[in-house]
């Protein structure tokens, strides 16, 4: 029978969870050492970044705050010129490490190279006179997966698969570009209407990106480190960060989608340990057996393989994982998701002050944690 929760007593497994345990010792130093760096003024704070975002940045004017994440604050803006809307992203604080800012234009350089149309499309990188790096994006006036579930709730299964069909297919295209995300999570991706269609998917966020076959001092990327979020993290990226690659993605897109169905992420905890421990060995409980009705069982299978310990057990790639969710996607049509739109598509209420702070803290949490292997 599958085991549903923690770790039994089993000398290997115990050593795993020591290693773990002896890591975050190591992760939680080097929090405190970023928040000791914040205070300094160091790394700054999205309200220092707020008083940068006041005026002009290059040929962009800013205006109010409408999201952030771990490392970076993004504003709504309009190109001076053309009048185009644009989202603005600059590293929270302005003034970041040098291996910030060179994460910050290594992502607004990767993410440029990408055209596929389930990807945000960079328009402009650029510094103000001050020298703070920023760059343009194209403005996505919907919410991101995260609010979606605090404000909507679980989703229907056949929209999970449609929103998971998108998102496979922007990864197929980095991937065919030698390209791993290592972020994939609620909130690095957005949900809009786009060009007269309903439910469009967005994927953002390439600050972690790793480079395959390309060295780590070269690609900006430190490999000895853990990089992901605890709540979508694959196995592999806590044990051996080496061994990342294109199905590390896959089994984030898993655990996102049962985010999407279930209202929860597949492995919670009150600690990194506790997730990072169930990540290595516990087995999901699946959506159905969680009292979530309708469920195909396709889907949760498919949701079940792309969250396999082992990634020669996921599916073997984001463009065979896009072909088996369109087939389950078909049943969710551009009507039913345009009477949702009509029913909950107030762009206001996405982005009230309230969400923002309802952020959960460990989904927002700091997306680059120190090594937890060896
Ligand atoms: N182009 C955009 N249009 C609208 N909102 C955006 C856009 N890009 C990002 N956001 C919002 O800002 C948040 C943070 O952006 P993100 O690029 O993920 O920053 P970070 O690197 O700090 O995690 C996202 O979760 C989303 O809600
Ligand atoms: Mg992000």
């Amino acid at each position: 029978m599958a085991e549903h929760s923690g770790t039994r007593k089993h000398p290997k497994r115990t050593s795993s969870v020591l290693v773990v345990l002896a890591a975050l010792a190591r992760a939680f130093r080097w929090l405190l050492m970023r928040a000791a760096a914040t205070l300094d003024g160091g790394f700054g704070t999205p309200d220092a970044a707020a008083g940068l975002g006041t005026g002009r940045f290059g040929q962009y004017t800013l205006h109010e705050k409408i999201g952030e994440g771990g490392m970076g604050v993004v504003f709504r803006a309009t190109h001076a010129l053309l009048g185009r809307p644009a989202a603005v992203k600059l590293l929270a604080g302005g003034h970041g490490s040098r291996e910030q800012l060179a994460r910050f234009e290594r992502e607004a350089e990767l993410t440029s190279r990408l055209s596929h149309p389930n990807t945000v499309a960079v328009y402009d990188f650029g510094r103000t006179a001050a020298g703070t790096p920023f760059y343009a994006m194209e403005y996505l006036d919907g919410l991101d997966l995260q609010s979606l579930v605090e404000l909507h709730g679980p989703q229907d299964a056949r929209r999970v698969a449609h929103l998971l069909a998108q998102l496979a297919g922007a990864l197929a295209e980095a991937h065919g570009m030698g390209l791993v995300h290592r972020d994939v999570k609620p909130a690095n991706v957005m949900l809009c209407e786009r060009g007269g269609s309903h439910d469009v998917v967005k994927v953002l966020d390439f600050g972690l990106t790793k480079e395959l076959g390309v060295s780590a001092e070269n690609d900006g990327a430190e490999d000895d480190r853990v990089i992901g979020t605890p709540l979508y993290l694959p196995p592999e990226a806590i044990l051996s960060p080496e061994r990342v690659d294109a199905r590390s993605d896959l089994y984030a897109v898993g655990a996102l989608g049962y985010f999407l169905l279930t209202g929860e992420p597949p492995f919670v905890g009150g600690s990194l340990a506790e997730v990072c421990a169930q990540h290595l060995h516990a087995a999901p409980v699946p959506p159905s057996r969680r009292g979530i009705r309708n469920v195909p069982p396709g889907l949760e299978a498919l949701l079940l393989r792309c969250l396999a310990k082992s990634p020669e057990q996921r599916p073997e790639s984001a463009a065979a994982l896009r072909a088996a969710l369109l087939e389950l996607a078909a049943r969710w049509t551009e009507a039913a998701a345009r009477v949702w739109w009509a029913q909950h598509g107030c762009v206001e209420s996405h982005r009230s002050p309230r969400l923002l702070e309802s952020t959960s803290r460990v989904a927002q949490a700091p997306t680059l944690l120190p090594a937890l292997a060896g």
